[in-house]
């Protein structure tokens, strides 16, 4: 087990990776009532290994990630007369842990919180960086707040429950974090991507932990310089408008993306073609897309309409090499020119 120190903007938390879920008991606060919040899928495969108290079940899906969500769980405390001694316990993937830490910021003005992250996206990606919130209107992420847990527990053996399209999910963000900025963290995916897909355990928990470390530099220096956070929507531009025109996962439109910039990083000469190819064979390995969908006119379209754009350029995370990121403002036209010549 490895144990992790954060610092963020809205306090400390510690990430416990490879720590087995049996252990919770031993971080929780003496004292506290404990309060869990879980999803239906969570409660039938683990509930029976949760610790004794108090449970609040909330359905699965993006669609429940809402304010209704939130008044529902706000409900329930209230009925359970929780008053500011309670401490909540979020045990599910990144739809659950971002709706727990959310709840606990906002209930009584502030109550304690944790979280058991179960998917391999949770413990790569929403563990760290004190992201809460929900959906609002069909906007992702509308409404939120930066909320640190006190800890996140990552247990690699949870994972091996999850569906391939989760566990492929997450390999999207991890393979985002090697190719941005730690390219012998790459060369150990590209050496083990076979033991990965099978969820070795062991693997699992230092490809988490390594994927942690990397998110939690960046975070962590983004306080001076703001590049470095963007650094982290590699691949996210072109993938969230490709995840709203063309249906797909988030970590198969991001996996697009990537690959996407990548090849516009050989395009504008910033990259050897050598290098965009092992991004996208890596990729491919590990079960992800890496072509366009076929309808890339309405992708560009998603792109001019996406609410990071400026001033018509949009800062797009572009690679000298597997390992090297930097970020540069692309005109929208330039970049639509650039698009439809992939
Ligand atoms: N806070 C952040 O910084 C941050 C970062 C990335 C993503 N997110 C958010 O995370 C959400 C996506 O997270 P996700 O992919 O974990 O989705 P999710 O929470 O919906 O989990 C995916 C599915 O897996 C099931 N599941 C969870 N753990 C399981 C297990 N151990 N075994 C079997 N099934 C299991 C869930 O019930 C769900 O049906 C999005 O809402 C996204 O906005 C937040
Ligand atoms: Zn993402």
């Amino acid at each position: 087990m490895k144990q992790f120190e954060i610092t963020g903007q809205a306090g400390k938390s510690k990430i416990l990776v490879g720590e087995r879920l049996d252990h919770v008991y031993g971080y929780l606060p003496a004292g506290a009532r404990l309060v869990i919040i879980t999803d239906e899928i969570v409660a039938q495969l683990y509930g029976d290994r949760l610790p004794a108290g108090e449970r609040i079940v909330i359905g699965t899906g993006e669609a429940g990630k809402t304010l209704e969500t939130a008044s529902f769980i706000y409900r329930r405390l209230i009925e359970m007369e929780a008053d500011r001694g309670v401490f909540l316990l979020g045990v599910g993937g990144g739809i659950v842990c971002d709706i727990t830490g959310f709840v606990a910021a906002t209930y009584l003005r502030g109550v304690g919180f944790a979280n058991v992250a179960t998917t391999l996206l949770a413990q790569v990606d929403a563990s760290v960086g004190g992201k809460t919130g929900v959906n609002f209107d069909g906007y992702k992420n509308m409404v939120g707040v930066f909320n640190q847990p006190g800890f996140v527990l990552c247990d690699p053996e949870m994972l091996q429950t999850l569906s391939g399209a989760a566990i492929a999910d997450g390999f999207a963000e991890i393979v985002k974090h090697a190719a941005i900025a730690d390219s012998a963290f790459f060369e150990l995916l590209e050496a083990r991507a076979d033991e990965a897909l099978a969820r070795d355990p062991a693997l699992l928990a230092r490809i988490v932990y390594e994927s942690v470390a990397i998110k939690a530099d960046i975070v962590n220096r983004d306080e001076r310089e703001q590049d470095e956070r963007r650094k982290l929507n590699f691949g996210h531009t072109l993938g969230h408008a490709i995840e709203k025109t063309a249906g797909l996962s988030h970590g198969a439109a991001v996996s697009i993306g990537m690959a996407a910039a990548a090849r516009l990083s050989v395009k504008k000469g910033y990259m050897p073609a050598s290098e965009a190819g092992r991004l996208e064979g890596l990729l491919a390995r590990l079960g992800l897309p890496v072509f366009m969908p076929a309808d890339s006119e309405a992708v560009v379209d998603a792109l001019a309409r996406d609410k990071k754009r400026r001033n018509d350029a949009i800062h797009f995370v572009l690679l000298e090499g597997i390992g090297k990121s930097f970020v540069v403002p692309i005109a929208l036209a330039e970049l639509k020119d650039l698009l439809t010549m992939l």
